[in-house]
């Protein structure tokens, strides 16, 4: 989390500094800083709160310098305030990070015993004392960071800029993504493409371990032993890529809409769709007939993709799925098959806690397959197969578009499997194919419905707690409802299985908390109505998302009934995410909540 920026410029560079962070804001947006050099000193501008706090201050007083770096931050060590924003100065430097530096205590009483003060609560600062002590012992700037990186435990992206030197950045990364950005006449570093974007599309990702010297029209890359080393430059789509809101009122509004769209998209990058056949862009570079079973892993809305795609490899490929959340994953040293198949998903491809179960699973000798959609991530590149989701730039911090277009994947992929181990037949792979290529249609179908939706999701307002439902590939679907109110309504919710109702939840049941029952026509059907009728025979309060015959089976009253087309079983919880979107979208529009920027969180989790 937290994005950074640096540009070593031939003109004033404030102002693109701040395009590049409202670029990187979707990190993190507690409070944002800049520092340049002009005459040579050192000059900082920060502001507690969004990037627009920044933009006043720079206003009232702006930067003229040629050469500096940025921040937009999302708190790990100290709270959100002015003293805590980056970036973080000493005497003779300044710097901006983004991760956490495990060591800061002891470094921290190190440097004080050198004479340092500290005026922040962060960990970030001693980053800037430390180098600072080693250019007082007569180090230049390069040699300072090569002498202070290896002190440093945890992960970090960082850059720095030096009192008195006009023509020098350096960066550093191990764990979050740092990129080197080359312009006509200026160099850039970035936490991604899609910031440097306004102002190139020639890119080099440090790797792991790497720090970059950038002077004028040129960047020297150090690896972890500090040699010298060659980083392709390449070419990114980055800036063909509209972050723009459209005539939406936000970026979760736009992305749901977007979904009948880039679901095509992705689905006919994985089907051949006139032979009803799915095609993948890739071979497997191992045979599926030999899988015993498959890992998934992801966080978040991730982790729900994998729950539900669990469902279709065990029956349309007959292979055992194990699904774990990586923060737990990554710890529990879990046996894995002999050249198994892990598959992490993740929207970023940064995710932390992701990153680290592929680490393990690399260690365990598996293949590992990701299903990512930032294409130039570094889970990307640290995969074996790479899997694109082709959602475009997902800028809301509620994944909406992203999770739709994994599911999209996740589903081809099951049945390729499924094919390549003889468990589905071409009669079955042909009938399953063109369910999903109905898919885009009835999504756009629903989104017709919109004014129903909201309608129910006012009603929220008021309430303390939501109770989602739903079995099947629709109960993973009933925690990523919860999920999506909690994350930006902030009204507490909870998703269950429809069948565990009676095992402690029923207790709950009032006639004002709402219960929202995802129930499409499919083989558990009869059961999810018995749910709804053990609701209502306690006076519960319904929103049921079905089918005109999954109304008429409930025959309850209900509070709220969102019609859905009729539409087969098989992959129904792609349609129906976009429901449970929009009500939590429109209870917290109603509620005048920041749905793209929920309070506390960011889009992109590079920390444990
Ligand atoms: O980038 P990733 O898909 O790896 O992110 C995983 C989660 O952090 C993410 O899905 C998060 O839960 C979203 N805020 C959900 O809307």
């Amino acid at each position: 989390m937290c994005g950074i920026v640096g540009i070593l410029g031939t003109a004033p560079v404030a102002e693109s500094i701040v395009e590049a962070l409202k670029r990187l804001e979707y990190r993190g947006y507690d409070s944002a800083g800049i520092a340049t050099l002009e005459g040579g000193h050192l000059t900082r501008r920060r502001a507690e709160g969004k990037l627009k706090n920044l933009e006043l201050r720079l206003s009232e007083a702006p930067l003229e310098g040629v050469i500096g770096i940025g921040h937009t931050r999302w708190a790990t060590h100290g709270r959100p305030s002015e003293a805590n924003a980056h970036p973080h100065a000493s005497d003779r430097l300044a710097v901006v990070h983004n991760g956490i530096i495990e060591n800061f205590r002891e470094l921290r009483e190190e440097l004080k015993g050198k004479s340092y003060t500290f005026t922040t609560e962060t960990d970030t600062e001693v980053v800037a004392h430390l180098v600072s002590a080693e250019m007082r012992k007569g180090l230049d700037p390069v040699d300072a960071v090569a002498a202070a990186l290896p002190r440093l435990k945890g992960a970090f992206a960082l850059a720095f800029l030096f009192e008195g030197v006009e023509d020098l950045l350096i960066g550093a990364r191990q764990g979050p993504p740092l990129a080197v950005g080359w312009g006509a006449d200026e160099m850039y570093l970035g936490s991604d493409a899609l910031a440097l974007a306004p102002f190139t599309d020639v890119i080099t990702y440090l790797e792991d371990g790497d720090w970059v010297v950038l002077r004028p029209g040129r960047a020297e890359f150090h690896d972890e032993h500090g040699n010298i080393v060659e980083r392709v430059k390449q070419r990114t789509v980055a800036g063909a890529l509209l972050v723009e809101r459209g005539n939406h009122r936000h970026f979760m509004a736009k992305e749901i809409h977007e979904q009948p769209e880039v679901v095509a998209r992705t689905l006919a990058h994985y089907l051949d769709m006139l032979q009803g056949k799915v095609r993948l862009p890739f071979e497997f570079p191992f045979d599926p007939n030999a899988l015993d079973r498959i890992t998934i892993t992801a966080c978040g809305t991730a982790y729900y993709a994998a729950l539900t795609a669990k469902y279709w490899f065990e029956r349309f490929a007959r292979l055992p799925v194990e699904v774990d959340v990586a923060s737990e994953f990554r710890y529990r040293e879990a046996p894995l098959p002999e050249r198994g198949l892990m598959i992490v998903v993740s929207q970023s491809g940064e995710t932390a806690d992701t990153r680290a179960s592929l680490h393990y699973a690399r260690t365990q000798k598996q293949h590992i397959l990701s299903v990512v959609n930032v294409p130039s991530s570094t889970i990307a590149r640290e995969s074996h197969i790479v899997a694109p989701t082709l959602a475009g730039p997902e800028i809301g911090v509620a994944s909406t578009k992203a999770l739709t277009c994994q599911l999209a994947v996740l589903a081809c992929l099951a049945l390729a499997v499924g094919r390549a181990r003889g468990k589905l037949s071409a009669e079955e792979e042909f009938r399953l194919v063109n369910e999903l290529i109905l898919l885009p249609g009835l999504m756009a179908d629903v989104l017709n419905h919109e004014a129903t939706i909201e309608q129910i999701a006012h009603s929220f307002a008021k309430v303390q707690s939501v109770l989602y439902l739903g079995r099947g590939t629709n109960y993973p679907l009933a925690l990523e409802g919860a999920l999506k109110l909690k994350e930006i309504s902030y009204i507490h919710a909870e998703g269950y299985a429809a069948g565990e109702l009676k095992h402690g939840p029923i207790a709950l049941i009032d006639e004002v908390m709402p219960v929202v029952v995802i129930a499409p026509s499919d083989r558990a059907l009869e059961k999810t109505v018995s749910n709804v009728q053990e609701v209502a025979a306690r006076g519960g309060r319904i929103i049921l998302i079905g089918d005109a015959r999954a109304a008429q089976e409930a025959a309850v009253d209900l509070s709220g009934f969102v019609e859905m087309p009729a539409m087969a079983p098989d992959f129904a919880a792609i349609v129906y995410a976009l429901p449970v979107q929009l009500l939590a979208y429109h209870a917290a529009v109603f509620m005048g909540k920041d749905v793209d920027q929920p309070r506390n969180l960011a889009k992109s989790v590079t920390v444990e």
